[in-house]
């Protein structure tokens, strides 16, 4: 077991922490056959150190048949081939480690693989089995029709007949997710002592931390009831109640708290919550999750008075429930956020303005790799798109996974490769250059300096105790669309969101996102964080 000795044992580091998002297909490929691996995010973890973020959350690099690139997990104590082996994880984790990076990984307790041995075996047990006991396994209505009338997320209906053709196995699994994904049956015992187990085989190699997927739907309503609204929404599962928040899942959520708390350095859960404020903040009690993704605020296009709503209401939930909101603007499953705020010059204004925002926040950020470099949505070709949900739901997540370009080298994938022989899993735009890693490093003013800059400042806010977690936000909208979050007593961090420059309050400006005018007023599509006298 390998502890982050560079560290120290800061008790409540992730409060405060800055983590990047690594989906590594797309981050870099080390062994030249197109795919981004554990080599390639080897290579490149002086990189990410560089940036002066806290830690790494990778996801799922765990054995797969990658239908859902990796969040189908067929062994969840393994490394996938495709990735790399455990000694390239284990190297990896040192060496992050090393560089005083903590590794978050990725669990996925509400379904696995069809490929899963113990899905394989209920499949081979047959109706009425212990087997069968780990997963929702139901007798049809009729012939011909599902146990109920839920809906996948990726489209189509949420139940696949275990054994298509048999006239005798009348029964059909649940997936929330595609036909691939099986759903474990959370109110079984057994599944619960099988992911202990499972988080016990990475906490006890050493990661800081575990990233919980769809952690509000792990428990479905008892007697899987009839949803009366069936409307699919991306990953929201509120659109079926039946499958989203029930209570019986804070339980599990005790339960590895009380585990994570048995390690030291200190390890954190941090939930995939996709629920409004009020409902999320209740998986980051004190007894349960660490924390949980603020996903009301990760939506929201560039408009102040929604900014103010959400946040108002994020801070609402927290004086009730204690922890800070986790603040994300991407990740891999949402469209990018310089496309979100208008795309062009416009969004990249905006997307950088948006980081400095959410970095002046009290609590965790998330940057999703490739936002340092201001990375657009990609309208991918639609013989190329690999996302099942675009196969079964007509959306596709592609444009926000396309490999980084590392070089402005036209090479068929801008240094993503080391051959430029492979093709990239996913084609990468004849653009990519311009937004490479050495494009950005040999422009003084480029994002990824900013980036830099803002979090070595940030640094020194929380070192002086300008910052701290517990940070009481209140936002307001003021002229011309100005967002004012006013952070404890003594910063201000102001979003300009209308059309005008705007007057800032009273103080110093210790950083914006672009110069002010030469009036001294913060420009469109612009951020600064102001140091009230
Ligand atoms: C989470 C993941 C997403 C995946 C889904 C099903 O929302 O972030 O990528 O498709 O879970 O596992």
């Amino acid at each position: 077991m390998t502890t982050p000795a560079t560290l120290g044992p800061r008790s409540g580091w992730w409060q405060d922490a800055v983590i990047y998002q690594v989906y590594p297909r797309s981050f870099a490929d080390g062994d030249g056959d197109g795919v981004g691996d554990l080599a390639g995010l080897q290579e490149h973890l002086p990189y990410i150190a560089a940036l002066g973020v806290n830690g790494i959350w990778i996801t799922p690099f765990q054995p797969s048949p990658q239908i859902d690139q990796g969040y189908d997990v067929s062994d969840y104590c393994g490394v996938d081939p495709l990735f790399g082996t455990m000694e390239q994880f284990d190297d990896l984790l040192d060496a992050a480690h090393g560089l005083g990076l903590r590794i978050i990984l990725d669990v996925v307790p509400n379904h696995c693989s069809s490929e899963h041995p113990l899905f394989q075996a209920a499949l081979a047990a047959g109706p009425g089995s212990p087997e069968r006991g780990m997963f929702h396994f139901e007798d049809g209505h009729n012939a011909g029709t599902p146990p109920n009338n839920w809906q996948s997320v990726f489209g189509g209906a949420a139940w696949s007949r275990a054994n298509p053709g048999s006239d005798t196995d009348r029964q059909w699994y649940l997936h929330l997710f595609s036909p691939e994904q099986p759903d474990w049956n959370w109110r079984n015992p057994a599944v619960g002592d099988y992911f202990e187990d499972v988080l016990r085989f990475w906490l006890d190699k050493g990661v800081d931390g575990l990233r919980i997927d769809v952690a509000h739907a792990l428990f479905k309503a008892e007697g899987l009831p009839d949803t009366a609204s069936t409307g699919t929404v991306v990953n929201g599962l509120r659109s079926n109640p039946q499958v989203s928040d029930q209570e019986e899942v804070h339980e599990v959520y005790r339960r590895w708290r009380r585990l994570t708390d048995a390690y030291t350095p200190e390890r954190i859960l941090v939930g995939e919550v996709n629920l409004e404020p009020d409902r999320a903040a209740r998986y980051t009690r004190p007894d349960e999750m660490h924390q949980a993704f603020a996903f009301a605020f990760v939506k929201l296009d560039w408009d102040a008075a929604a900014w103010a709503a959400v946040g108002t209401e994020l801070e609402a939930a927290r004086r009730v429930h204690g922890a800070p909101p986790t603040w994300a603007l991407e990740n891999h499953d949402i469209t990018r956020s310089v496309t979100r705020f208008g795309g062009g010059e416009r969004g990249v204004s905006r997307a950088r303005a948006g980081l400095l925002t959410i970095l002046g926040l009290p609590g965790g950020a998330y940057i999703y790799q490739g936002q340092e470099l201001n990375l657009p949505d990609v309208e991918v070709p639609l013989g190329a798109r690999a996302d099942p949900m675009w196969a079964r739901g007509g959306v596709s997540r592609d444009g926000a996974r396309v490999p980084l370009p590392w070089t402005t080298v036209p090479d068929g994938s801008y240094g993503f490769s080391p051959s430029s022989d492979a093709d990239p899993w996913l084609p990468v735009p004849a653009s990519w250059g311009t937004h490479s890693v050495e494009a950005h490093r040999q422009d003084p003013q480029s994002t990824l300096h900013f980036v830099r800059e803002t979090l070595r400042l940030r640094g020194q806010l929380i070192e002086k105790e300008i910052f701290t977690p517990g940070d009481a936000c209140e936002w307001r909208v003021e002229e011309n669309g100005l967002l004012i979050c006013a952070r404890g007593n003594q910063v201000l961090v102001a979003v300009a969101m209308g059309d005008k420059p705007c007057r800032l309050p009273a103080g110093d400006v210790l950083l914006a996102s672009a110069p002010l005018t030469p009036e001294g007023l913060l420009p469109p599509d612009s951020a600064a964080w102001i140091l009230q006298s």
